[in-house]
């Protein structure tokens, strides 16, 4: 199949006029070939869709992992300066040749990996960078460690990216790099992100921590901007337990990643540099390293059954999956996000239908408690006097004034997703359980406000 082609069957869950006339007239459209157990509902008492409550786990663990780690463990090399070609540099190495780029360089978390990336830049304080409200905190935390002023900009309310159009509002003389976060393993609008970075003469760190093996354009997410960082803290779809790495092109940018990574001492041996110690350790590499095949394999997989579930979700306007871009050629599915439309569902709000489906044995979470937009540290480091001394006290008000990011508030309410590294790597049978629990839902949707 064409990419093109593959892209948009895959991804684009359209709201068709039929469903949505069919909605409209109560009668129940047609998505697919599931059977929809119908029935009724688990938390009212009734069978649910699916009796067992085992899904693929994850983390992943199979025997070449833990032989790996015993031998490394014997080895007694458990750091990585104990030795050239042990776990850590060879790890990094088998890393960049997969992502295709000429350099990784490992850390001990994703956060560390983009804080790295900050030092490396030279960015710090009085420096402004973008960012994503919808992140993990890492990200923001990755920014203010070198004291420098994450900016968060507004999403596209359908693909839960950033805004590249509030994006460029917030640009200021202060701004030094946009960070984008390619969230769910998908990528954000990349071509636009890099125009406004190069017109604008800003840096672009591509913020991949959920992004493992996923392609743009038939390139490697996190290849594609200055520098892009990864995570491999256990949820994600290669993982260590803690653990990060940053991967690029430019052999000198890159040095001096090594070398903030390393407490500022370089691979001369000098100390040259601010820099915290940032080490992986040789047996989160050899974890790593024994998962690499695998790896691609389960990838594959989570796309296939991504694929099959978007499928029989399209037309469905109850539950719409994440926007992709043109461009995207597949996500790493890390995780596999809808948003939840309650007025295909009664307007029963999104806990109740989120409690009748776990009833079903189907668990869609939301994502974050709130937009980063929202949390206290705001008000933390605007009271600082580094920051007050920093900044000039009609930035910090305009910062202030500027803080609302109302798509990402809409996007946080009414989102619904899977953790998917280990249940999208489940049979057909297990994603038509999950199809099927939610059209059960649906078919009772009268039901869902007298839970
Ligand atoms: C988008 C994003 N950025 C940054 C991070 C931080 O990575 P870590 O937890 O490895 O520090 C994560 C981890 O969850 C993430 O998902």
């Amino acid at each position: 199949m064409k990419r093109k082609e593959y892209t948009r069957r895959r991804f684009i869950a359209t709201v068709s006029a039929t469903s949505v006339a069919a909605l409209a007239s109560g009668a129940i459209p047609f998505y697919g070939k599931t059977n929809h157990a119908s029935g009724k509902l688990a938390i009212l008492g009734g069978e649910p869709v699916r009796k067992s409550k085992v899904w693929p786990a994850w983390p992943y663990v199979d025997e070449k992992m833990v032989e790996a780690i015993v031998k490394t463990t014997r080895s007694g090399i458990w750091c990585r300066i104990q030795s050239e070609t042990g776990t850590v540099p060879t790890f990094e190495k088998e890393f960049a040749s997969l992502m295709g780029t000429r350099f990784c360089v490992t850390t001990g978390s994703g956060t560390q990996a983009l804080n790295t990336c900050v030092e490396a830049l030279g960015i710090g304080a009085g420096d402004e960078v973008i960012t994503s409200p919808l992140t993990d905190p890492g990200t923001i935390s990755a920014i203010l460690t070198s004291r420098a002023l994450p900016v968060l900009a507004d999403l596209d309310p359908e693909s839960f990216q950033l805004d590249p159009d509030d994006v460029e509002r917030r640009i200021t003389e202060n701004t030094r790099a946009i960070m984008p976060v390619h969230i769910m393993g998908q990528p954000c609008d990349l071509d636009r992100m890099m125009e406004i970075a190069r017109k604008n003469n800003l840096k672009l760190i591509e913020d991949s921590c959920q992004t493992h093996l996923a392609e743009y354009k038939g390139k490697k997410l996190g290849s594609i901007g200055n520098l892009g960082c990864f995570s491999f803290q256990s949820s994600k779809t290669i993982a260590c337990g803690e653990g990060g790495a940053v991967i690029g092109n430019d052999e000198e940018l890159m040095d001096r990643c090594f070398t903030v990574m390393n407490h500022g001492t370089s691979r001369r041996g000098r100390t040259e540099m601010i820099g915290p110690k940032y080490r992986m350790n040789e047996l989160e590499a050899a974890l790593l390293l024994s998962q690499l095949t695998g790896a691609r394999e389960r990838f594959t997989r989570r796309n296939e059954n991504a694929r099959y579930l978007s499928s029989k979700l399209k037309g469905f306007p109850g539950l719409v999956p994440q926007k992709l871009y043109e461009g995207t050629d597949s996500g790493s599915f890390y995780i596999y996000a809808m948003t939840y439309n309650k007025e295909h569902f009664n307007n029963a709000d999104r806990t109740k239908f989120l409690k009748a489906l776990e009833a079903e044995g189907v668990s869609l979470t939301p994502y974050i408690p709130q937009g980063l937009h929202r949390e206290p540290w705001v008000d933390n480091i605007l009271n600082q006097k580094v920051y007050q001394k920093m900044f000039s006290p009609a930035r910090l008000q305009k910062y202030r004034d500027e803080l609302g990011c109302p798509n990402c508030d809409k996007v946080i309410d009414t989102i619904a997703m899977i953790w998917a590294s280990g249940p999208l790597l489940g049979t057909r049978s297990d994603m038509d359980d999950i199809v099927n629990a939610i059209m059960k839902i649906h078919e009772n949707r009268d039901k869902l406000n007298a839970i």
